[in-house]
């Protein structure tokens, strides 16, 4: 009966996986505030990105970190750069067995760990990063991605990306928009992930966490200027801002289930103080609930073994 009634649905086409991939390791490195989830080789993220193929998982995202940073990220643009080479790895190992996805951002690629280059003063140069990320996305497309994932929040990025991508050729490249993109706590573990080198904070280019119709306002500027998805990140603090992206948003709607959202529930688990697989799909369950056509989450290969 429960199953006949059951008003929201979980697949493992519904989730993608966010991976790590650092140049020059000779083995995975674990991240220990995300117990589980490492920093790949090239060799040992094909394997993992197969398996997770195989498990039923809906798309992939990919991360880079580079050996060296300097201050205009220019690892990111360079085709040799370990997020260009190791998009080229998958392509060339699934072809269309999947949605390749990569982060289209320069702060795993600064020296000072921004989102963007920045102007005399120190602050984070809006127009200048555009022009950064216009050439990042080709190298991306050019290297095998399916969809770009720009996850900056700088304002007009992703209509600087479509036209870019446009005028060469590349006009079915789809753009996932990190639409509504908060200044959160949770985003702590990552940081340790991606090594970042960030000293303040993002709170001038991301979300004030109090804030919900500017959020609307965001995801109705991204629709303008070309997203094919739009998303919602984190997820769990922000479920009704989900929601309400959900009922006005006329393409498919991500949302991002966090490094911090993971690491809580992990810690939790290894204690003995929660049921991990019973929280997991709790967590992922509700996260559609509130809306979500699909969920970004470090869960999402194990997940979908489960629900296979
Ligand atoms: C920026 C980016 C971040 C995350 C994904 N893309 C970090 C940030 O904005 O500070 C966070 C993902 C997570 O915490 O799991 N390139």
């Amino acid at each position: 009966m429960r199953r006949l009634v059951g008003e929201t649905t979980l697949r493992p086409r519904q989730l993608i996986l966010p991976m790590f991939v650092a140049e020059g390791l000779d083995a995975p490195r674990p991240i220990s505030s995300m117990p589980g989830v490492v920093q790949h080789t090239r060799d040992t993220l094909r394997k993992a990105a197969v398996d997770a193929v195989n498990a039923g998982v809906g798309g992939l995202m990919l991360f880079g970190i580079p050996a060296t940073r300097d201050a205009e990220g220019s690892g990111a643009v360079d085709e040799k750069g370990i997020l260009n080479v190791a998009l080229r790895d998958l392509r060339h190992e699934l072809g269309d067995a999947t949605v390749l996805m990569a982060d289209t951002c320069l702060d795993e690629f600064t020296d000072h760990g921004h989102c963007g280059v920045l102007d005399a003063d120190g602050g984070v140069d809006n127009d200048a990063t555009l022009r950064i990320y216009a050439q990042m996305a080709i190298a991306q497309v050019e290297a095998g991605a399916h969809v770009l994932g720009p996850s900056g929040m700088m304002d007009g990025q992703i209509g600087v990306i479509r036209r870019a991508l446009d005028e060469v050729g590349h006009k079915d490249a789809a753009i996932l928009a990190y639409a509504a993109k908060y200044a959160s706590a949770f985003y702590g573990p990552f940081r340790e992930a991606v090594d970042s080198q960030l000293k303040g904070d993002r709170k001038t280019y991301q979300q004030d966490p109090g804030n919900a119709r500017e959020a609307l306002r965001e995801i109705e500027l991204d629709l303008a200027e070309g997203a094919d998805m739009i998303m919602v990140k984190p997820a769990l603090s922000y479920l009704d801002v989900i929601k309400a992206a959900a009922d006005i948003s006329p393409v498919p709607v991500a949302a991002y289930n966090i490094s911090g959202e993971y690491a809580m529930v992990e810690a939790a688990a290894a204690n003995g103080w929660l049921d991990r697989e019973r929280t997991v799909l709790e967590v992922l369950t509700s996260i559609r609930r509130a809306g979500a056509d699909m969920i970004l989450t470090y869960w999402a290969a194990e997940a979908a073994a489960w629900l296979d």
